[in-house]
């Protein structure tokens, strides 16, 4: 089986964060977001996948290559115009010819068990079948109704409050028989969630569902970016779990220079060559990228610096995102919650 992974889209709720790298490789715990998703789909034996890519094609290209040094072939299905989720599917058909599919929503962090998925859309004979995840408050999702038998029966694009009538949402993880390809017109913008899936549903093709009580998490805002790293650092999402076994957890990268007094309490990653001046704190939660400074007496907690960060002395950082290059200067103040984009100055 082959798999698609959609990378195309412009990232506008990550901005300002994403003016400079396309949401689907940003850094989550130091390495491209990407990198999971790829890793997760070789894990089950899937070794082609094809990158449905637009927006910033190049950065993309020049992180994932061949593909080779993840063990997989990386395909590009390159887009001139947003072909929406379902349009960019039908882009890739050339790669992927006519065989069944994988395909990812790109900013996805998953656990889900694919090989149990597979095995029930072969299984039920569909010719797609939806990863569904449970969510408290589905309004900012795809909401989707099923059958007892596992059907799907409707859907609802970011429903109002009043139609939410259940909790599975459409997790962005699809399994699709290749007579979906059919039902896409080409060349033209064309959503999954709003043409595709109803279509389907219209014309009572085999269309089915597959509920994940694991994890699940879209990295799509900065909120929930954040969240991810703890996810990850705290092992809910279980991939780091052999790291989270280290000593007080913390993950120190190569040629890191501590000052003296330097408080590190773990989950902490902190990347390579960074330097880490006297009486500083890095406490849990703080992902730092490569080559970051912080200075004296100044405190790093639930916070994501991107490489190449300058933080100043006595500046305390706490639920903030900071891209490259980004610098702090001493005695200023960044409020929780800040974004701030790469080579920000403050
Ligand atoms: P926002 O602008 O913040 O909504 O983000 P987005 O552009 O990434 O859109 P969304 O979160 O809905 O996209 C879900 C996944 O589909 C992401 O991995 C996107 O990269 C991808 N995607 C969205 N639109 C397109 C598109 O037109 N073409 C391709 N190739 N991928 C897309």
């Amino acid at each position: 089986m082959k798999a698609i992974i959609l990378v195309g889209g412009q990232g506008t709720r990550m901005r300002p964060l994403t003016n400079h790298i396309p949401k689907n490789i940003v850094p989550l715990c130091g390495v491209p977001f990407l990198t999971y998703q790829v890793e997760a789909l070789r894990k089950v034996g899937i070794r082609e996948i094809v990158f449905s890519i637009g927006y910033r094609p190049q950065d993309i290209k020049k992180v994932f290559r061949s593909g080779s040094h993840l063990g997989v072939k990386i395909h590009y299905a390159l887009e001139n115009h947003p072909l929406g989720t379902a349009g960019a599917i039908k882009n890739t058909e050339k790669f992927v010819k006519r065989s069944p599919v994988v395909i990812f929503n790109g900013d996805i962090l998953t656990d889900i068990p694919l090989s149990t998925m597979i095995a029930l859309h072969k299984k039920k004979k569909h010719w797609a079948t939806l990863g569904l995840v449970r969510v408290e408050d589905p309004t900012a999702y795809g909401l989707v109704l099923m059958d007892p038998k596992g059907g799907i029966t409707k859907f609802l694009e970011k429903p109002a409050a009043e139609e939410v009538v259940a909790d599975t949402i459409n997790a962005g993880v699809y399994v699709f028989e290749p007579e979906v390809f059919d039902l896409i017109p080409p060349g033209v913008n064309y959503s999954a969630e709003r043409a595709l899936f109803p279509h389907l549903l219209k014309d009572n093709h085999p269309f089915g569902g597959f509920v994940w009580e694991g994890y699940w998490q879209d990295i799509g805002t900065p909120r929930k970016y954040l969240t991810s790293h703890w996810d990850v650092l705290n092992g809910a999402f279980p991939v780091y779990a052999k790291l989270n076994r280290r000593q007080n957890k913390i993950f120190m990268g190569k040629n890191v220079k501590l000052g003296k007094g330097v408080l590190l309490k773990g989950p902490v990653i902190i990347g390579d060559g960074c330097v880490i001046h006297d009486d500083a704190r890095i406490l849990p939660y703080a992902v730092l990228g490569k080559n970051c400074v912080v200075g004296k007496k100044s405190m790093v907690s639930k916070s994501v610096l991107w490489d190449d960060v300058l933080v100043g002395d006595h500046v305390n950082l706490d639920e903030v995102i900071l891209g490259r290059g980004c610098r702090i200067s001493s005695h200023s103040r960044v409020g929780a919650g800040s974004v701030l984009g790469d080579h920000a100055r403050v």
